[in-house]
């Protein structure tokens, strides 16, 4: 079973959120399970600086201006994973983002952009024999980034596909007058289409096109088909909610395993903790927190956003180190809240870290030398760090939704009593009700032999690739024998 799985991001060429993580760890899995799935990616500058060995192996016309587009191949560092790279300098290879100019804003030109990754997605998945000596049997692609693909493979023909949704809110919607320099025939600008409140919608192509739809929980595939966490698409997603199944991501145990990690001071497990103190002293000099080792550290890593519930953090901070926390923040995002966490930060020194920036080894740093992760986000398709937070012993305080809701078991008495509890969930995104969360673990923590309990509970989660790689497998299997 061949698989092309066709993204814009992934570790460690490219990385903005947790879909670089899956789209890396879920095709090793799924190799590791005898699939042959490769990855297809654009040439980005990072990418093309990564891997100057990559060879052409294939030439295509661009579909919107004169050129041919070259396709190389390449390995991706560090795995067992093919990977095919569409090189056009003018889209990609340049300094930034993916999908932002340095100063943050959109680049210009990203329909074009995504619009070219897709159409070769396509055309490698049609019958076009691009590739003399490969051909998918699946085309399986991402986000918003990727969601022409099944829209232009519906008009080339070809072999069946899955699109994975990582985060409804980004959707990828466009001018209506780039349909015909996109390349896309008048009569797909339709409500069976990919129309979207007068606009041409990128992802909106992908889930009306698309065989099959997934999401990366299963909470999160039943709240997209009502309005509240629907995103405009709701409509539709329960209209085909018959084709559209929730498979939990894992994590890579490898990459995120304490017992291994070069990133910490000391390595740690669950029936050795010894090594967690060590990092929690490295942490809190690192940043310049005071070192106390009788005060517990609450550790918050994302993206600075509303969806992560960044605002609600800013808001909470001042009374959870009234309660007598430390608290480490790690993220990037909205300027604004970005300026007044750090804001915030200047008025508690020693209690408060802010550190603004994407840092790798910082975060494992932090999900080891921290005691409780705080998780609230507003929404969230699946979410990969309360999982590496249990992987480490730092139980994760989360909101009840998407993912978190189905990775975290709640420490109520019952759960408590039967040793499954991993962390502290709370159901209202409210001001009191997060702070009630925290309390909670605050309150827990200082039981240690309860703490100790609900930390190995969360380390001896089951979080690994396998289960979920077998699902998409059995998935795409379904989808060959119709
Ligand atoms: P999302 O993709 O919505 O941002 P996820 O929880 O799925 O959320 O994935 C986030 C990924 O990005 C994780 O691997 C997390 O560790 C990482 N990450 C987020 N912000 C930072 C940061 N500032 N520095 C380092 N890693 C970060
Ligand atoms: C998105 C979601 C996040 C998910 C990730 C990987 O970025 O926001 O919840 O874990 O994709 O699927």
């Amino acid at each position: 079973l061949s698989i092309l799985f066709v993204t814009s991001e992934i570790h460690p060429l490219i990385k903005t959120g947790g879909l670089a993580d899956v789209s890396a760890a879920l095709p090793a899995a799924q190799r590791a399970l005898g699939a042959d799935a490769r990855v297809l990616v654009p040439g980005y500058r990072q990418v093309l600086a990564r891997l100057p060995q990559a060879r052409p192996v294939a030439w295509f016309d661009h579909p919107y201006v004169t050129g041919q587009v070259e396709l190389r191949q390449a390995h991706l560092p560090g795995r067992d994973v093919p990977l095919y790279i569409v090189v056009w300098d003018a889209y990609f290879n340049r300094d930034g983002g993916p999908y932002q100019a340095p100063d943050g804003r959109d680049w210009p030109d990203n329909a074009f952009r995504f619009g070219l990754l897709s159409h070769a997605a396509a055309l490698l998945a049609s019958n076009a024999n691009l590739l003399p000596d490969w051909r998918p049997h699946i085309l399986h692609c991402n986000d918003w980034q990727t969601g022409l693909a099944p829209a232009y493979l519906h008009y080339l023909g070809g072999v069946p596909t899955v699109m994975t949704i990582h985060n409804l809110a980004y959707q990828g919607n466009f001018d209506a007058g780039l349909l015909e320099p996109l390349r896309l025939p008048p009569e797909s600008f339709s409500l069976h289409g990919l129309e979207y409140y007068g606009h041409l919608s990128f992802l909106k192509a992908g889930l009306y096109y698309a065989d099959w739809l997934t999401t990366v929980s299963p909470t999160y595939a039943r709240e997209i088909q009502h309005e509240t966490l629907g995103f405009g698409m709701h409509g539709l997603l329960w209209a085909r909610r018959e084709r559209l199944t929730g498979i939990l991501n894992g994590i890579d145990v490898r990459e995120w395993d304490p017992a291994h990690d070069p990133h910490l001071p000391a390595p740690f497990s669950a029936d050795h903790l010894e090594g967690k103190q060590v990092c929690k002293r490295v942490l809190q000099e690192r940043l310049g927190l005071a070192a106390q080792a009788n005060r517990p550290l609450l550790a918050v890593i994302s993206r600075i956003t509303y969806q992560k519930g960044s605002d609600v953090v800013l808001a909470i901070t001042p009374e959870i180190l009234r309660l007598g926390a430390q608290v480490a923040v790690l993220g990037a995002g909205e300027t604004e809240l970005e300026t007044a966490l750090r804001a915030l930060a200047t008025r508690y020194p020693g209690q408060l870290s802010v550190t603004i920036g994407f840092d790798e080894g910082l975060s494992h740093l932090m999900e080891a030398g921290a005691d409780i992760f705080l998780m609230p986000s507003r929404y969230e398709p699946c979410g990969l760090n309360q999982m590496y937070s249990q992987r480490y012993g730092t139980p994760p305080v989360v909101h009840a939704t998407g993912g978190l809701a189905d990775t975290v078991v709640d420490a109520n008495p019952e759960n408590l009593a039967a040793g499954t509890a991993t962390g502290f969930i709370f159901h209202d995104m409210h001001y009191a009700t997060v702070l009630e969360g925290v309390r909670r673990a605050l309150d827990a923590w200082q039981e240690r032999p309860v703490w100790r309990r609900i930390q190995q509970a969360g380390m001896r989660m089951d979080f690994s690739w396998e289960k979920s790689a077998r699902a998409y497998l059995d998935l795409y299997q379904r989808l060959l024998a119709r």
